[in-house]
């Protein structure tokens, strides 16, 4: 049976290498559909976690992971010598920056040199990691190929990013249609059967290049509206109008608008990152990002202006961020997730830390800040009693969980500064809040 065959009857065996946010998720979909699924990490902890029914990701219920578990058709493992035993292999490991700015495709490439040493013929390899067109075709094979197998004749190859939007309650991974990407008719078609067996829809597109480009469009597309949306807030802040009401009003046509909100700057795995793996690649054909250079200095500057902006709080009450007892509320980057990567509460609490102020935080769903990449703050989450509210002399809204009772925040604060208008429906002591 050829693997076309083998995928429509459920009979190829499914590898997610890199069991996170994406590769997690991503899995258990194809095990609900009754493919037997080995997920691959060098994370052991998660790999004996998943192995004993335990969720790690908080949107992921643990009695979703535990019947996954027990289906008997799926298993982790740290073993990549087991790499023959799928057929179709997902990868999906990080894809970071260096520390100067530019793609890091270490792990791809790590994970590509690992799967080269156990490849057999006839497997799918289909890259999900978020990257800049070329990385499947001019990275991954070629560290394929070092098996002295052919790309495209041994096994085949495709590029198919991930649209994942953890905790998004309208959509889920079965839900969003995904593109895929490959170079060949074939791997095309195996990309296509693959992912329409457990999602809703597939979107082929004639190369991998098309498909990785696809995924950076539209990370670029919102880390540039979020900028504009951020310059307006700046823009009308100085003028005395509240941008958030500007936008509500804004919202109401019906064709040509689609709001963006205004933050303390970008945050996540992706936003703040895959623009820039663009304009990395672009330089090589001598092009100059502008607008997601522009974008990236505008979104940048948040913290800084938020910072002002709680200065400018302060100041009202004759206090200085010096000396003061600052409780920031939310360390994730967006609602409801315990996911701080490159979350701009980081660099909040930075800049407060030096200028002198007294700096905690409270986040129902992160009850210890981990030790960043940039940043080693370590903090225990505050509980938000009355108390401790009231011992505070600011309190610095950075994530807006739905978890917060902001009548009870706003209650016991001394004084509020709100960056996502979470405020909005507090009717009483609204003297204390700046919005920012
Ligand atoms: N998190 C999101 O919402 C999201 C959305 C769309 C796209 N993406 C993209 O998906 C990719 C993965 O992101 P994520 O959020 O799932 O990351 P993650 O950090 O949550 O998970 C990555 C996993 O890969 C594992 N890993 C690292 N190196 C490995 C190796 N050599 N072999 C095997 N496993 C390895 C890590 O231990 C980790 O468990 C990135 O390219 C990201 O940009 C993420």
């Amino acid at each position: 049976m050829d693997l076309l065959d083998k995928i429509k009857s459920k009979e190829a065996v499914i590898g997610v290498v890199g069991l996170g946010y994406v590769g997690l998720p991503l899995l258990m979909e194809f095990v609900e559909k009754g493919f037997k699924t080995i997920g691959y990490d060098v994370d052991d902890e998660k790999v004996n976690k998943l192995n004993a029914g335990k969720s790690y990701i908080k949107h992921i219920a643990e009695h979703r992971v535990q019947a996954v578990r027990g289906s008997g058709i799926f298993e982790a493992t740290s073993d990549f010598s087991r790499i023959p035993e799928s057929d179709c292999i997902l990868i999906c490991v990080p894809t970071p920056l260096t520390r100067n700015r530019e793609p890091d495709t270490s792990y791809i490439e790590g994970t590509g040199r690992t799967i080269a040493k156990y490849l057999r013929r006839e497997q799918f390899i289909v890259l999900e990691s978020s990257t800049y067109p070329g990385t499947t075709e001019e990275v991954l094979k070629p560290i394929l190929e070092e098996s002295g197998m052919k790309g495209d004749k041994d096994f085949w190859i495709a590029f198919s990013p991930e649209r994942e939007d953890p905790n998004n309650p309208k959509y889920n991974t079965r839900t969003i249609p995904k593109v895929v990407g490959a170079n060949t008719e074939y791997a095309r078609k195996l990309a296509k059967a693959l992912y329409e067996a457990v999602i809703v829809k597939a979107v082929p597109v004639s190369s991998s290049q098309a498909a990785e480009a696809t995924k950076l469009l539209e990370n670029i597309f919102r880390s540039v509206n979020i900028a504009l949306v951020n310059e307006m807030k700046m823009i009308l802040d100085r003028m005395g109008i509240d941008v958030w009401e500007v936008i509500n009003a804004a919202s109401t046509k019906p064709f040509g608008y689609m709001p963006f909100y205004p933050g303390p700057g970008l945050g996540g795995h992706c936003i703040p990152i895959d623009p820039f793996y663009l304009t990395w690649k672009a330089r090589e054909f001598e092009i100059n990002t502008r607008f997601i250079e522009l974008a990236g200095e505008v979104n940048t500057e948040m913290p800084r202006w938020v910072i002002t902006k709680v200065m400018d709080a302060l100041n009202e009450k004759g206090k200085s961020v010096r000396g003061s007892k600052i409780l920031l509320l939310g360390a994730a980057y967006k609602k409801d997730i315990d996911d701080p990567r490159e979350s701009p509460s980081f660099k909040l609490m930075e800049l407060l830390l030096d200028k002198g102020a007294e700096v905690d935080y409270n986040d129902p769903h992160i009850p210890e800040l981990p030790s960043m990449r940039m940043y080693k703050i370590k903090r225990k989450s505050v509980d938000l009693t009355e108390e401790n509210l009231a011992a505070y002399d600011c309190v610095l809204i950075s994530t807006d969980h739905s978890a917060y009772d902001w009548d009870f925040v706003v209650k016991h604060a001394n004084l509020i500064v709100d960056t996502r208008d979470a405020t909005k429906k507090v009717l009483e002591n609204r003297d204390k809040i700046f919005k920012a």
